[in-house]
C-alpha cells in the first residue's frame, strides 16, 4: 500500500520516475477554471497523491470542494475552460499533464475506468446497454469472440439482475438506477488498472449500493486494480478505503488512515462532516410527522395499477416485466406522499402513470385539477438517506413491489 504524506505537516510525495509502481501521481497539482474574461478562478491547490495498485483511495470533502475537478484532470476530461496550472500528474508512470487528446484517449481506454457521477451524461440514447458495456470492453483489448460473454460479466459484477435481455434495451427503458449499473459495469469490462468512481451509488439504494461497493473492493483485492472512490459520505470511505483525503476549497486538509481520519480528526471541518454522517454520527433519526388529512379532497389517486413492460426477444421468447403490481394509492390536499422503495421497484413509473406520462396495463389512475398551495405535492421522497427509521403517516394501498 502507498503511503500518502499527512497534514498538516506536508512532506513531499514519493514522485517515482518513468516506474514508481503508483498507478497514479500527483504532485503539486493546482486547477483553476477561466471565466468569461479569461480570470482564473482556482478549484484545486497543490494537490499531493499517490494511489499504488490494489489500493484505495477516498478522497471526501463537501460539494465544490474539488472532487470532480481532480477526477477530471487525472482523467484528461477537464471541460474547456478547465486549466492545470501547477504541478503533474502521472498515470502508469507516464507524465501527462499536457498531454494531447489523442494520448489521453490511448491511455484512457486500456488503463482508466470511470464511473461517472451524472448517469445520463454518461450515456449514449440511441445504442443498446449492451453495445456500450461492449465498446469499453472492446477498446480495453477483449478479443471480439469474447465479447458477449465480457458484457454480460460486467452487467452482472455491476448488479443488474437478467443481464442478457438487459443488455438489448436502450437507456430509456431502464430505471435511473439500472443505468448507473451499466455505467459502472462500462467503467468495469475489460478489467482496466485504475477506477476513478465519482460518487458511484449515490443515486442506489443502499442493498445495491453494498454489493457495487463489495464489487469493487473484491477487485481491488483479486486484480490489484487501483481505486479512487469520490466520495461526500465518510461512511463509505472508513469502510473501504485504505487512505481518506479530505479535500475543502479544492486544498487538503486532512489525510491519513480512515481510522486515523475519523476517529481523531484534527481539523474542524472534518468533524463537521463526520457529524454529518449519520452511520458514523449516529444521527439521522427522523421522527415520523403524522398529519391528519383524511378529510381533505383527494386530489390523486391511483386504483389497482399494474404496469408491465416487454423485454426485447431473447432466445426464450418474448417477455414480459411486471414492474407494477395491484398499487393503489390515495394524495389528498395538503398530504406529502413519500414513495419509497429500492432500484427498480417502480417508484418513477408509478409516478409517470399518476402524471399521465405513460398508460397502466390494468388499474386506472385519476387525478383533479386544483389550484395547489406550494405545500400540496405528491413526489417520491427526495431523500435517499440509508439509514432513517422509515415509518410513513399515510395508508394508501399496497406499497409497489416487483413482480
Ligand atoms: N466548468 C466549470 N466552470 C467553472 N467553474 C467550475 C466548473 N466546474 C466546476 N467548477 C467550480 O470548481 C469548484 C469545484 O467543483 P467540483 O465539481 O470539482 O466539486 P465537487 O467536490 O466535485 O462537488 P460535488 O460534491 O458537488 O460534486 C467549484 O467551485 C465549482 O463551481
Ligand atoms: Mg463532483
Amino acid at each position: 500500500m502507498a503511503v500518502n504524506p499527512p497534514t498538516p505537516t506536508p512532506t513531499p510525495v514519493p514522485v517515482a520516475g518513468t516506474d514508481g509502481g503508483f498507478v497514479v501521481e500527483l504532485a503539486g497539482l493546482g486547477v483553476a477554471y477561466l471565466d468569461r474574461s479569461g480570470v482564473a478562478h482556482p478549484a484545486v491547490t497543490d494537490l499531493d497523491l499517490v494511489i499504488a495498485p490494489g489500493e484505495t483511495v477516498a478522497m471526501v470533502g463537501e460539494s465544490g470542494s474539488g472532487k470532480t475537478t481532480t477526477a477530471n484532470a487525472v482523467l484528461g476530461l477537464l471541460p474547456a475552460n478547465g486549466r492545470i496550472t501547477a504541478g503533474t500528474i502521472r498515470i502508469g508512470g507516464a507524465d501527462v499533464t499536457r498531454a494531447g487528446e489523442r494520448t489521453l484517449r490511448a491511455l484512457r481506454g486500456p488503463v482508466v475506468g470511470l464511473i461517472p457521477q451524472d448517469p445520463m451524461v454518461g450515456l449514449n440514447p440511441t445504442m443498446r446497454v449492451g453495445g456500450q458495456v461492449a465498446e469499453a470492453a472492446r477498446r480495453r483489448g477483449v478479443d471480439r469472440r469474447l465479447l458477449s460473454a465480457a458484457v454480460v460479466e460486467a452487467l452482472e459484477r455491476a448488479g443488474l439482475d437478467e443481464p442478457v435481455p438487459r443488455a438489448r434495451q436502450y437507456p430509456h427503458q431502464l430505471s435511473g438506477g439500472m443505468r448507473q449499473r451499466v455505467l459502472i459495469a462500462i467503467a468495469l469490462a475489460g478489467h482496466p488498472r485504475l477506477i476513478v468512481a465519482d460518487e458511484p451509488t449515490s443515486a442506489l439504494d443502499v442493498t445495491v449500493q453494498r454489493r457495487i461497493l463489495d464489487h469493487l473492493a473484491r477487485l481491488v483485492s483479486e486484480t490489484r486494480t487501483a481505486l479512487l472512490i469520490i466520495t461526500h459520505d465518510l461512511g463509505v470511505a472508513a469502510d473501504r478505503a485504505d487512505h481518506v483525503v479530505v479535500l475543502r476549497d479544492g486544498r487538503v486538509v486532512e489525510r491519513g488512515e480512515p481510522a486515523t481520519v475519523l476517529l481523531a480528526p484534527c481539523d474542524p471541518y472534518t468533524r463537521r462532516l463526520i457529524g454529518a454522517a449519520p452511520a458514523l454520527s449516529g444521527a439521522g433519526q427522523v421522527v415520523p410527522r403524522f398529519t391528519e388529512v383524511r378529510t381533505a379532497p383527494e386530489i390523486l389517486r391511483l386504483d389497482g395499477v399494474t404496469k408491465d413492460f416487454t423485454l426485447p426477444r431473447t432466445r426464450g421468447g418474448a417477455r414480459t416485466f411486471r414492474a407494477l403490481e395491484d398499487v393503489s394509492l390515495t394524495v389528498r390536499r395538503g398530504q406529502t406522499l413519500g414513495l419509497v422503495g429500492e432500484s427498480g421497484s417502480g417508484k418513477t413509473t408509478a409516478l409517470r402513470i399518476a402524471m399521465r406520462l405513460e398508460a397502466p396495463t390494468t388499474g386506472s389512475s385519476s387525478s383533479t385539477r386544483t389550484r395547489s398551495p406550494p405545500s400540496t405535492r405528491a413526489s417520491p421522497s427526495p431523500s435517499r438517506s440509508p439509514n432513517r427509521s422509515c415509518r410513513s403517516g399515510w395508508a394508501p394501498g399496497r406499497a409497489a413491489r416487483r413482480g
